[in-house]
């Protein structure tokens, strides 16, 4: 019984080094389909920093009829988790943004002219839906620059209408988009076409930023293997990601 209940926690594997700060994360408590409360998500940072991630920019999703959050709603939650960040001594910087789904909610509060929530003063990072492209897609990338915001889009490689015309990526690039992959597409977490897509676009040098997009624990688990570690460092080694220098 002693032993087991002693027993000392495997170290994660530290294996994030080359990663300055995930943009890209689900971490804030109880507003969107990630973390529910706040001790799942000091555990959850708890051992991403242990595995070498020390800098985070939440992304808590703004999705029309789903998660309608604000500013406020947001900044209230990252408050909250700041607080117990500090109260477990945790040596980590959290901050927040926001995943903006494009679709007519998001165009409603862009043309409201409220300041969306973004980091350094313009860049808001941004989803697509998976199955459907929008057909306005080309007008809200025209009104998003010209309203001073600079668009990263999260995961390209995840939007299924573009693996059979890779070449409209480029086009993606051309309309002012920066873009970010996510981490577990080249381990194969979300199936081949996925993988596929993520090693093009590597290929050709189409990708600005990584990201987590960790939501939960299976995330963390696949995220933190060692089998995973390896393709990161292959595929993503020699740079150090994320640094906004030019932000
Ligand atoms: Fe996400």
């Amino acid at each position: 019984m002693w032993n087991l209940f002693n027993k000392k926690k495997k170290l994660l594997y530290p294996g994030f080094s080359w990663l300055q700060r995930d943009i890209h994360n689900h971490l804030l408590p109880g507003i969107d389909d990630g973390s529910p409360d706040v001790e799942t998500s000091i555990a959850l940072v708890r051992d991403l920093a242990e595995a070498g991630i020390k800098d985070f920019v939440c992304s808590p999703h703004i999705i029309q009829d789903m998660y309608r959050n604000t500013p406020e709603t947001i900044n209230l939650a990252l408050d909250k988790l700041n607080e117990a960040i500090r109260k477990e001594k945790i040596d980590v910087k959290i901050s927040a943004w926001a995943e903006y789904m494009l679709d007519e909610f998001f165009v409603e509060t862009l043309r409201s002219g409220k300041q969306l929530q973004c980091i350094s003063g313009k860049f808001i990072l941004t989803e697509l839906p998976l199955s459907v492209l929008p057909s306005n897609l080309e007008s809200m990338a025209f009104e998003i620059n010209t309203s001073g915001y600079h668009a990263v889009l999260a995961h390209p490689e995840r939007y299924l209408y573009y693996h059979s015309r890779m070449e409209s990526y480029t086009r993606l690039k051309e309309l002012g988009f920066s873009l970010q992959l996510n981490l577990l597409s080249l381990t194969g977490y979300y199936g081949p076409r996925i993988l596929t897509a993520a090693k093009y676009l590597l290929k050709h040098d189409l990708i600005d930023y990584v990201g987590t997009d960790l939501h939960h624990f299976d995330h963390l688990r696949m995220l933190t293997e060692k089998s995973s570690i390896r393709i990161f460092e292959k595929y993503l080694g020699g740079r150090i990601w994320n640094t906004f220098d030019e932000v």
